[in-house]
């Protein structure tokens, strides 16, 4: 059985995370039910501050709120020293409705409207990653009208390849992301920028990918992020503050992997950078870095409670298998259809129970939409809870009312206290949005 952050099996053998009995969690929340492990969260934040303290000399670590974000976490964040990256004008929204400090805002997006620029300038956020040449000119009009000057970073494409699935792809040349530095793009983008009269280019930007356990593609995109940065300071005379490498550390999902931890990825990738300012001669920017799965992966678990078990017969490939429902599925967490991610989970109200089943996890939506294939359990009933692990990381936030499902809730444990931080949602909140145009009104179908 994999541990992560608190967890541990308690007494009366039941999975306790945060020193709450999951048990006491799903009778007092209703399931499903995504708790969070805010030791786990907060440490975390520690770690990626200390170990690029130690090996950088210092860096801005903004957590990518993309990940999970709920007012709750942007107040975590804030009450950290972090910044905060967000992606959208919502992110932005539920940001600023925490009262984060715009100052350490980097506002992210391959596509954002005028709207979105236009809240962003207004609202003061610190960065903006631009990432085409039409929104350079649409937000230097924007700024211009405001009577502000915007800080921007230029968000670049390295050509990195990295080893992830498709869907989480970033580096490479191939990509809606970023500017091209090898096709001269990018160069062209700082030109538009300093030309400009409203923005003022403080630095670039590149991310290659998520859920990455080697390092390399960070390796291979230091020093040409650095040589870009001294041909810019050569062409233009410009000078380039800030790298912001984005997010990318990978983490564990299933007991046989082993992502590297915060601090080999701060050594590497420091080590990397400094090397690579040495042979191209110049000083090393301020670094930053934009992680979101690392800090709040492992420390979700999503509690959910299980229904009938159904042995299926298979006739093509005799023997039976047998389908272990829960009452959630591809509406919390659309991952495993997603990008056949997988995951671990524990029988959490008879954790140490002799695992002498196999089961197939599914969830209750009208497709296939299976959790976890092939997971060694204890025999398990109607009512048990089970825990499905690493759950922190894009799940409530790529969440739906698929087949109107509510949104579970969310809870911060620790200490033995559990906080909820997003209600769940109820019926009245699926058809809130809903309007019914008044020549649909008046059935002429017989009673
Ligand atoms: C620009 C940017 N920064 C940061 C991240 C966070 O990545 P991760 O959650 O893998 O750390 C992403 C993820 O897609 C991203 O697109």
């Amino acid at each position: 059985m994999m541990l992560l952050g608190t967890q541990k099996v308690n007494g009366k053998n039941h999975l306790e995370i945060g020193g709450c009995d999951v048990a006491d969690l799903a009778a007092q929340f209703g399931t499903p039910l995504y708790v969070m492990d805010e030791k786990f969260v907060r440490e975390k934040c520690r770690e990626y501050k200390k170990a690029f303290e130690l090996e950088y000399g210092g860096a801005d670590i903004a957590y990518a709120s993309k990940a999970f974000i709920v007012t709750a976490m942007c107040a975590l964040v804030d009450q950290e020293g972090m910044w905060l990256d967000v992606a959208s004008a919502g992110e932005l929204y539920t940001a600023k409705q925490a009262g984060f400090p715009m100052g350490r805002v980097v506002m992210h997006g391959n596509f954002k409207s005028g709207d979105e620029l236009e809240m962003a300038v207004d609202l003061g956020v610190k960065y903006v990653v631009v990432d085409s040449f039409q929104e350079i000119e649409l937000l230097n009009v924007i700024a211009q009208d405001a009577g502000k000057k915007q800080e921007i970073l230029l968000r670049c494409n390295p050509g990195v390849d990295p080893d992830t699935h498709r869907l989480i792809r970033t580096g490479q040349e191939d990509s809606k992301f970023g500017l091209n530095i090898k096709d001269g793009s990018a160069m062209q983008a700082v030109k538009q920028t300093l030309g400009s009269d409203a923005l003022v280019v403080k630095g670039l930007h590149c991310h290659v990918g998520s859920q990455l356990f080697d390092l390399s593609p960070f390796i291979d995109s230091a020093p040409i992020m650095i040589e870009f940065i001294k041909q810019i300071v050569t062409e233009t005379g410009a000078s380039i503050e800030v790298l912001d490498i984005g997010g990318g550390l990978g983490v564990r999902y299933l007991e046989e992997h082993n992502p590297p931890s915060v601090d080999e990825f701060a050594k590497t990738i420091s080590e990397a950078l400094i090397t690579a300012c040495a042979v191209a001669g110049i000083e090393k920017p301020r670094l930053m870095l934009e992680p979101g799965r690392s800090i709040v992966g492992e420390a979700g678990t999503t509690i959910y409670t299980v229904g009938a078990p159904k042995e299926v017969n298979i006739a093509q490939d005799p023997g039976t298998k047998t389908y272990l429902p829960v009452d959630g599925g591809l509406s919390d967490n659309p991952r495993p259809s997603l990008y056949d991610a997988k995951y671990s989970a524990i029988l959490a109200n008879r954790a140490n129970d002799a695992q002498t089943k196999t089961y197939t996890v599914c969830g209750k939506h009208c497709e296939t939409d299976n959790l976890i294939s092939n997971i060694a359990l204890p025999e398990a009933k109607t009512g048990d809870l089970l825990a499905v692990q690493t759950t922190g990381a894009y799940n409530h936030s790529m969440a739906s009312n698929y087949n109107r499902f509510t949104r579970p809730a969310v809870v911060f444990v620790m200490d033995g206290k559990a906080d909820l931080v997003a209600r769940r949602e109820n019926m009245e909140d699926l058809v809130v949005c809903d309007l019914i145009p008044k020549r649909f009104k008046g059935s002429t179908a017989p009673a």
